[in-house]
């Protein structure tokens, strides 16, 4: 009864503006909730039977919580963030302690080798799909309405929605050598499908009390190892075909999320421009620091690309040289820089608003 009684007293606390002093970090929103990919999956793969997982050295060889899970050296674009944000590490849905007072700061449900579509990324094996990703929120809301009680949609209100789903719909689907729904679909009707696909998922979040939006487009997956090696780029430049691609896809997405900013009320649909960011970052990579823009620091075959990183591979002395630690994911010393851009944002990268406003308003 007496541990009843200070679990009631430790969460008063942590409602009351009061308790935020007492946070490590003082968190500018009560919790993150993130729902996406491999390039922020925070290991909910591990236990599932999918190629698709990062749990074994070298991955996470300069992460201070060791190898997690995540598909980096270290932390990924939403542990940065979370950092600036003054928030703890962000669980994965997944893991069998996130329950009780772990959830109350976050949850992550981003899945490697998942999208908005349910059979994308089926290549790797087992993934949770962004619609069951959503399913997996609404459970926590369930857990955490028996912990809050009445508080509970304000403490959804208040909390940030980080949402960067997609970049498989096209890697592992779309643009597979035997993908079928590419002879269903030409681009314009296939991004079409996932831009309506996605804002029904966006809806659904909005429907369950969600207001502060982070939607983060498709980043420039033309210049990754990963496509470099799968359509042939000799110099190591970006491949176009692919980038116009996305880039169609994410002047569709900008234009949902215009049109929800303006039609679903009381709400905010920050979007972040990934592509732009990442772009700038690979054609000017010698100004952030980087001496290597094209090949991965851990993988095999043609720019490190074509086979993923494995415990056989030794990685590059010095990852922060490199903008990409494997076939298709950036090191971390890229997401460090990403975080920054996120947060504070710039006119360029950032609309409407940069998230520090946002957490603020
Ligand atoms: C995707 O699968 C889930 C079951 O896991 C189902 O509820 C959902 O309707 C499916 N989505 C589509 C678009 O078929
Ligand atoms: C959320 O979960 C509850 C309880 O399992 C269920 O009754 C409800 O239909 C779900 N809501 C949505 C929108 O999926
Ligand atoms: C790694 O590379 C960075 C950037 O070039 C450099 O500042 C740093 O000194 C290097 N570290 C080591 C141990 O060589």
């Amino acid at each position: 009864m007496a541990s009843l009684f200070f679990f009631f007293f430790f969460f008063c606390q942590l409602l009351s503006g009061l308790g935020r002093s007492f946070v490590a970090g003082a968190g500018q929103v009560p919790a993150m909730f993130v729902f996406g990919d491999s390039l922020i999956d925070p290991g909910n793969n591990n236990h599932l039977l999918t190629r698709a997982k990062a749990n074994f050295r070298p991955h996470g060889i300069d992460f201070p919580e060791g190898t997690t899970g995540r598909f980096c050296n270290g932390g990924t674009l939403v542990d940065h963030l979370g950092y600036l944000l003054g928030l703890p590490l962000i669980p994965a849905f997944n893991n069998p302690d996130t329950h009780g007072i772990a959830i109350l700061q976050g949850v992550n449900y981003a899945s490697a080798a998942s999208g908005i579509l349910n059979d994308t990324g089926e290549n790797f094996g087992m993934r949770i799909p962004m619609d069951e990703q959503l399913q997996n929120f609404n459970a926590t809301i369930q857990e955490l309405s028996t912990m809050l009680l009445d508080k509970t949609q304000d403490h959804i209100r208040r909390s940030l929605f980080y949402v960067a789903q997609g970049s498989n719909d096209y890697i592992n689907n779309y643009l597979l050598p035997l993908s079928k729904i590419h002879y269903e679909y030409t681009p314009e009707a296939f991004t079409n499908l996932l831009i309506q696909q996605f804002g029904r998922q966006l809806k659904y979040l909005y429907d369950l009390g969600v207001r502060k939006f982070l939607i983060v487009n498709i980043s420039p997956t033309g210049c990754i190892p990963n496509q470099l090696a799968a359509q042939e780029s000799d110099t190591g430049a970006c491949v176009e075909s692919v980038n116009l691609l996305v880039s169609h896809y994410n002047r569709k997405l900008k234009e949902m999320v215009d049109q929800y900013n303006a039609q679903l009320k009381e709400s905010t649909f920050l979007y972040w421009d990934a592509f732009s960011f990442g772009i700038n970052v690979i054609q000017n990579y010698a100004n952030y620091g980087f001496k290597n823009q094209n090949t991965a620091c851990c993988g095999g075959g043609k720019w490190k690309g074509q086979i993923l990183c494995l415990p056989v591979f030794t990685p590059c002395q010095n990852r922060s040289e490199y903008v990409f630690w494997d076939p298709y994911h950036p090191t971390d010393a890229f997401n460090v820089i990403a975080s920054k851009d996120l947060y504070q944002g710039n006119l360029q990268a950032s609309f409407p608003r940069n998230v520090q406003q946002l957490v603020q308003s």
